[in-house]
């Protein structure tokens, strides 16, 4: 089968689309035909080996070869005791933790797969599942934002910001929104009420306060958010340096303990029974997924580079034949 591969940490050029075997599922598997793959920061991550987390299992090479890992596509083949999907049945899934969905084929574990409801397209099921898992478990699961919260996005104008925009909304918040000029008025689009441009405002220091404070590119010392939040307000962090990160694990449990601020970790629970909501709301037309821009497997690089270089509004996806 074809694949985008890759050896060693480093710009997009070091992705080739290469000839390698189709794999084999094991037992309680199945082999996905790929229809569509979607682009996710954790993909841009994983290539350049940066932040340092993105080299956990392979500090100085990458563990997997085929980055890749919120897949649409058709059941090919079902291994022994994979008994929930039958070949010729599309379903989606994010397969983080091992990857491998830049190519034509994937092996992927029952237990990640969800069925693509009737009237969803490949390319919208391969947007949702890592964006939307984000935007739902950081909103509503882990923020429990309610009808007139405060709520910050920041870094709203990627994948996970353009559905907790407006899951946020849906819940009747006051939404902020944090990114860069070029996003401003897609952020505006998914129903923020305000917007920062980050390069050139710093929320932190404008005297706002939130109930909730989204960071999925959380680059400041906690201090700094704590500071930004209402008594009782929380801060989750979801993606960034992995300096913030320490801070957040280690000080997060312990500063603003007295005003019943909570400082966490968003750590995201993957799996197919997260997605049934997310696919209840895109069904219910309650949520929608932007796809800015649509690549083949051979121009997963320029894709790469597009979502990396941050012109991506909403999701990048790559479409297979
Ligand atoms: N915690 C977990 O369990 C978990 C699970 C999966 C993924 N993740 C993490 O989730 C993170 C990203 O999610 P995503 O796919 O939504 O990313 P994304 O689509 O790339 O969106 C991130 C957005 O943040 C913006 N941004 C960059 N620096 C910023 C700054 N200093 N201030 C404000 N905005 C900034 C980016 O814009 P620019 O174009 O300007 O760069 C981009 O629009 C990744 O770090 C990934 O590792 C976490």
């Amino acid at each position: 089968m074809q694949a985008v591969v890759y050896t060693r940490y480093g710009p997009p050029d070091v992705l080739q689309l290469a000839n390698v075997p189709t794999p084999v599922p094991m037992d309680g598997a199945v082999l996905v035909q790929v229809h569509a793959v979607s682009l996710n920061a954790s993909d841009w991550e994983a290539l350049r080996g940066k932040p340092l987390y993105a080299r956990i299992g392979g500090p100085f090479r990458p563990r997997h070869h085929i980055l890749g890992s919120d897949i649409a596509g058709r059941v090919e083949a079902a291994a022994r005791h994979a008994t929930r999907f039958r070949p010729g049945e599309d379903v989606f899934a994010d397969i983080l933790s091992h990857m491998g969905g830049f190519a034509e084929y994937v092996c992927v574990p029952e237990t990640a797969l969800a069925p693509i409801p009737a009237r969803m397209t490949y390319e919208e099921a391969a947007a949702l599942p890592q964006a939307g898992a984000i935007a739902l478990q950081g909103i509503r699961d882990n923020g429990q934002v309610q009808a007139g919260n405060k709520v910050l996005i920041n870094g709203a104008g990627g994948g996970s910001g353009m559905y907790a925009i407006q899951l946020a909304k849906l819940t009747g918040a006051e939404v902020t929104g944090v990114d860069n000029a070029e996003k401003l008025e897609f952020m505006r689009s998914l129903g923020a009420d305000h917007v920062i441009d980050y390069t050139r405002d710093d929320f932190t220091t404008n005297g706002h306060t939130y109930d909730l404070i989204l960071d999925v590119a959380a680059h400041r010392p906690v201090f700094a958010y704590q500071g930004s939040l209402m008594p009782g307000g929380r801060y989750l962090y979801v993606g960034g340096s992995v300096a913030t990160l320490l801070q957040v694990l280690l000080i997060g449990p312990v500063i603003g303990r007295a005003e019943g601020k909570k400082i966490r970790l968003l750590a995201v629970r993957p799996g197919a029974q997260h997605l049934v909501p997310l696919v209840e709301l895109c069904q219910a037309g309650k949520i929608a997924t932007v796809i800015d821009r649509r690549y083949r497997l051979n121009e997963v690089p320029e894709a790469l580079r597009y979502l990396g270089e941050g012109h991506a509004k909403g999701k990048v996806v790559v479409i297979l034949d």
